[in-house]
């Protein structure tokens, strides 16, 4: 019966520890974790789907040789985008500050540059002589505090005072983007139906 009952709780630890090690590697589950210790900053309900990902990615020009700055990278669904749209994986630079999701794309994506680190704080690892061809951006603006995105937003012309591309997607299916439409030229914009919620990617110039 004692023999019967350590078989069992054995087999339970077991159960746990491969179920933390299966949630460790799955980034649907992480994302939700974030969701529930960070909403704000998390800013989506689940991760960006593939046809999200694969709209961010259509609206920049393969070609260049400037920094791809993708900015709140979360699972990578955009990352993985980029690359199967043709980015060279050198010219990607990834930025991620939850601790959790940076290892977690560290993890899904050994050749890349990731950092963890707050968008606000491009400046302090980006050089200024580094040319950035285009900023991708996940991050949640309208979620995060006015002020914070506001830091966010206005480091972008500095990051690339020459026209670079920027890619942003919002739920908001319509109307300006604030923080950005009153301060770069909208170049396009397409809605990802099939993301949970549909979501709209908006395409502009800067500078
Ligand atoms: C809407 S989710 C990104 C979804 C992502 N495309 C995916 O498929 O998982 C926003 C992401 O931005 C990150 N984020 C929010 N504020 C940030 C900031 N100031 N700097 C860097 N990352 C930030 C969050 O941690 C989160 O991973």
């Amino acid at each position: 019966m004692r023999f019967q009952r350590s078989l069992l709780m054995s087999f339970f630890r077991q159960c746990k520890d491969r179920t933390l090690v299966f949630a460790q590697n799955v980034g649907p589950l992480l994302f939700i974790r974030e969701l529930f210790s960070n909403p704000a900053t998390t800013g989506a309900p689940w991760p960006s789907s593939r046809q999200l990902g694969i709209k961010m990615a259509a609206a920049m020009p393969v070609g260049g040789s400037g920094l791809i700055v993708e900015l709140g990278a979360g699972t990578g669904v955009v990352t993985q985008a980029l690359l199967d749209h043709g980015v060279e994986p050198e010219r990607l630079l990834i930025v991620e500050r939850s601790q959790v999701l940076f290892e977690y794309l560290q993890k899904r994506f050994p050749q890349l540059r990731v950092v963890l680190a707050d968008a606000a704080d491009c400046r302090d690892f980006i050089p200024a002589s580094i040319k950035i061809d285009a900023i991708v951006s996940s991050i949640p603006l309208r979620s995060l505090p006015f002020e914070d995105a506001e830091t966010i937003v206005s480091q972008w012309c500095k990051l690339a005072p020459h026209g670079a591309w920027l890619v942003q997607f919002t739920y908001a299916l319509w109307g300006p983007l604030r923080h950005l439409s009153s301060r770069f030229a909208f170049q396009d914009s397409a809605i990802a139906w099939l993301n949970f919620p549909p979501a709209r990617v908006v395409l502009f110039k800067i500078g």
